[in-house]
């Protein structure tokens, strides 16, 4: 029998949790701050910062939003940055990306402040987390390691294949499950577009992260009998829909559901972790920053 993985269930317990921490911070008289950047008229990056500032309303997070067009300077978001860092209320800043071509996305990381870096993506935070000190972790692979965590599917000792190399999934979540720790200890296989044999490489893995922008390419074919499968995939294909797309992700569900025993539905999987971890690292940030021991679930 395959089981469902809810991430909006262990996404929920995750925020109860942060409630409580949020309590704290205020009995201290501190709100936390989370600023969210938008410099794009990309439709999905609107849809993914409007649910991070409803979340953060949800929850007791002071929500900053700030749009920036996305034809304008780069010294425009620059500036902004540097606004938000100098800015007390502030303990979390996030800026949606991609940002345009004309804006040099590494130097957008290097300038956010590496303690208001809730993304974990300035080389500081980068740097920490390779070495196996952590401060923040990016919040879809610190989500992944939650879900695996609340299905008690052990890290340790398994051969976990993450296909997909970005900065933002494949390698944090490379070096996390790598970590000498309970919710690391993993064997692990990166894989990308030049791999070779990738389907018998997929096929050994005890844990199948598929993080690749790729619509449904992982099936039944590339998944051993019994693995968990966690799909990180959030692709908009052209559909009859209302909307006139549909969101699928970079698993062939009901293909991959026979070989699976655990296996992440697209929505409803891996998507609400990572707006979950988000509200963790601000309400961790703000503890940080202010001096306030919080406890994070
Ligand atoms: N674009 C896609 N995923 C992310 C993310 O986790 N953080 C930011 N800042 N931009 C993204």
């Amino acid at each position: 029998m395959t089981e469902d993985i809810d991430g909006n269930a262990v996404a929920a317990d995750i925020r109860e949790s942060l409630a409580e921490g949020i309590e704290t911070l205020e009995a201290e008289g501190v709100t936390p701050g989370l600023a969210t950047v938008l410099m794009s008229d990309d439709p999905a990056s609107e849809t993914y910062v409007s649910m991070k500032q409803r979340d953060c309303e949800e929850v007791g997070i002071n929500g900053i939003h700030v749009e920036i067009d996305p034809d304008a300077p780069a010294e425009e978001l620059y500036d902004t940055i540097d606004d938000l860092n100098a800015d007390p209320e502030v303990h979390g800043i996030l800026v949606q990306m991609p940002v345009p071509d004309h804006v040099d996305d590494r130097q957008v990381l290097r300038s956010i402040d590496p303690i208001k870096d809730v993304d974990g993506f300035h080389p500081e935070n980068v740097g920490r987390l390779v070495a196996g000190n952590d401060r923040y972790r990016p919040c879809t692979p610190h989500g992944v390691q939650k879900l695996l965590e609340a299905y008690d599917i052990e890290t340790e000792g398994a051969d976990a294949v993450i296909v997909g190399r970005s900065n933002i999934v494949g390698k944090p979540l490379a070096n996390l499950l790598l970590q000498k720790a309970p919710d690391g200890n993993a064997t692990v296989t990166v894989c990308h577009s030049r791999t070779d044999d990738l389907e018998a490489k997929c096929r050994n893995a005890d844990i199948l992260v598929a993080a690749a922008g790729m619509p449904e390419f992982i099936d039944a074919e590339m998944v051993g009998e019994g693995a968990t499968v966690i799909d990180v995939g959030i692709n908009r294909v052209d559909a009859d829909t209302e909307k006139g797309y549909e969101l699928v992700g970079d698993v062939d569900y009901d293909s991959a559901k026979q070989q699976a025993d655990y296996i992440t539905p697209v929505p409803g999987g891996v998507g609400p972790m990572t707006r979950a971890m988000l509200l963790y690292n601000t309400v961790k940030a703000a503890g940080l920053q202010e001096d306030v021991d919080v406890e994070l679930p």
